[in-house]
């Protein structure tokens, strides 16, 4: 079991490189206090957001934001400085487990006595696995399953409105793939056909999770002694309505314009918890709430082009992307997918655009951004989205943008469709 000297061991000594791209920093969060309760693989390194706080000079009073807050980085960074923070993240499951990483506030024995609980009571239960969707069935060694299906009854018949409660449900909902046999794809979509040979036995992995997010809890309370961060589970393109204060930083990352489906990233946990019975059901459940970042979504919500070029957040970049919209839609009729890239690229720089929009009446005059963002080519046509990101901000009212690479990608061109070579770095705005 994990003890507080081995996380204390576990803590990184060598500073991390804060120059490497997204997708290669947040394996760093996962050995870090409270940033490592739930895997989720869309955030930043802990430590790049510490430091360009520190370098903004953002300290306890100050208001930062985060509108696509996922699985909350920046939040959790913001409370080990003592600094308020608020965080957006419309899916319903994202923002559940980013409230829940911000409880670190619990006395931990709460904790214990609340997952002791659960555990007793599972031992006397019966499984009922026959509900279970064939996702669920194909990913599990049976007798795990039960033990799973066990706490899970467990905890919906002791959960209550209690920390603790939510607390004990994030190590339910953190066990299940390691308990797995299904692999995990990169960026978390789940592979029942592709099985691993090693998985953690549940009634384990549960008390093992327990202990951890005891022993950070401790960590962090000896560091802070309360948290400064409000989630809103919400939509950032609405931001403005619900937001309680004004904003002096914003570091995020949205998604990307690469056909990545955020909605789909934790379908294997919706299914298992009911919420959804297969992929039909995402759209409704989640993807709806999101910004259009993938074909499936524009086409499922049958966008039209012709609407979105209309809109007037995107003034300043209408001709140039009417010009790859156009060729996107070309481009489609040649291929057997017939994807959706055309409406996707429109809708998104839409989507951004109500969000800068959204920014700009939040943020104080003078405030500064970070956003951590890739460029991107459907069917192989380069979309310059950093740097539509930055004129759309401009449109928004801000008044100055920067772009700094941080990394090439597409760049193995072996197993690639295309050969455009793309980037990904830091957009920072001002004003
Ligand atoms: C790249 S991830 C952010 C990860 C985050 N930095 C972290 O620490 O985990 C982008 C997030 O934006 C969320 N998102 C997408 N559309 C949104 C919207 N309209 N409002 C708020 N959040 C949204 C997605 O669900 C996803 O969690």
């Amino acid at each position: 079991m994990q003890t507080q000297l081995a996380l204390f061991a576990e803590y990184p000594q060598t500073e991390p490189d804060l120059k490497s791209g997204r997708s290669g920093t947040f394996v760093d969060n996962l050995t870090l206090p409270v940033h490592r309760w739930f895997r989720y693989s869309a955030g930043f390194a802990a430590q790049w957001v510490e430091q360009v706080l520190s370098d903004w000079s953002i300290e306890p009073g100050h208001v930062v934001l985060d509108p696509f807050a996922g699985s909350g980085t920046v939040s959790v960074v913001c409370d080990t400085m003592g600094i308020s923070s608020v965080g957006v993240e419309a899916h319903p499951l994202v923002s559940r487990i980013c409230k829940a990483k911000l409880l670190w506030t619990t006395p931990p024995d709460r904790v214990a006595c609340f997952a002791t609980a659960v555990l007793r009571h599972a031992q006397n239960r019966k499984p009922d696995l026959s509900l279970y969707p064939s996702l669920i069935q194909r990913s599990f060694d049976a007798d795990a399953l039960a033990s799973l299906d066990n706490l899970k009854s467990s905890w919906v018949s002791l959960r209550d409105s209690s920390p603790e409660s939510e607390l004990v449900w994030l190590a339910l909902i953190s066990i299940l793939r390691p308990t797995s046999r299904a692999g995990t794809a990169q960026w978390q979509y789940i592979l029942p056909n592709k099985t691993k040979k090693k998985v953690i036995q549940p009634a384990f992995a549960f008390q093992q999770q327990i202990e951890i997010i005891k022993a950070d809890i401790r960590w962090m309370q000896a560091r802070a002694r309360e948290s400064h961060a409000e989630i809103i589970a919400g939509d950032a393109r609405k931001l403005a309505e619900s937001m309680p204060r004004k904003v002096d930083a914003v570091i995020t990352s949205p998604p990307y314009a690469n056909n990545y489906d955020y909605a789909d990233a934790l379908r294997f946990e919706m299914t298992f918890w009911g919420d959804v019975n297969g992929w039909g059901d995402i759209h409704e459940a989640a993807r709806r709430r999101l910004i259009v970042s993938s074909s499936q979504h524009s086409s499922r919500e049958r966008l039209r082009s012709e609407d979105l070029l209309e809109s007037e957040v995107i003034q300043s970049i209408r001709d140039e992307l009417q010009q790859v919209v156009q060729t996107l839609a070309t481009v489609r009729e040649s291929h057997g997918g017939k994807k959706h890239y055309h409406t996707m690229i429109a809708a998104y720089c839409r989507d951004i655009g109500f969000v800068l929009h959204q920014l700009r009446r939040v943020c104080k005059r003078g405030s500064r951004m970070c956003w951590v963002i890739g460029d991107s080519a459907p069917y192989g046509v380069y979309c310059p989205v950093e740097r539509w990101i930055g004129a759309l901000a401009m449109d928004a009212g801000f008044n100055r943008y920067s772009f700094d690479k941080l990394r090439d990608r597409n760049i193995k061109w072996k197993n690639r469709k295309h050969r455009v070579p793309l980037k990904e770095g830091l957009l920072w705005i001002e004003g």
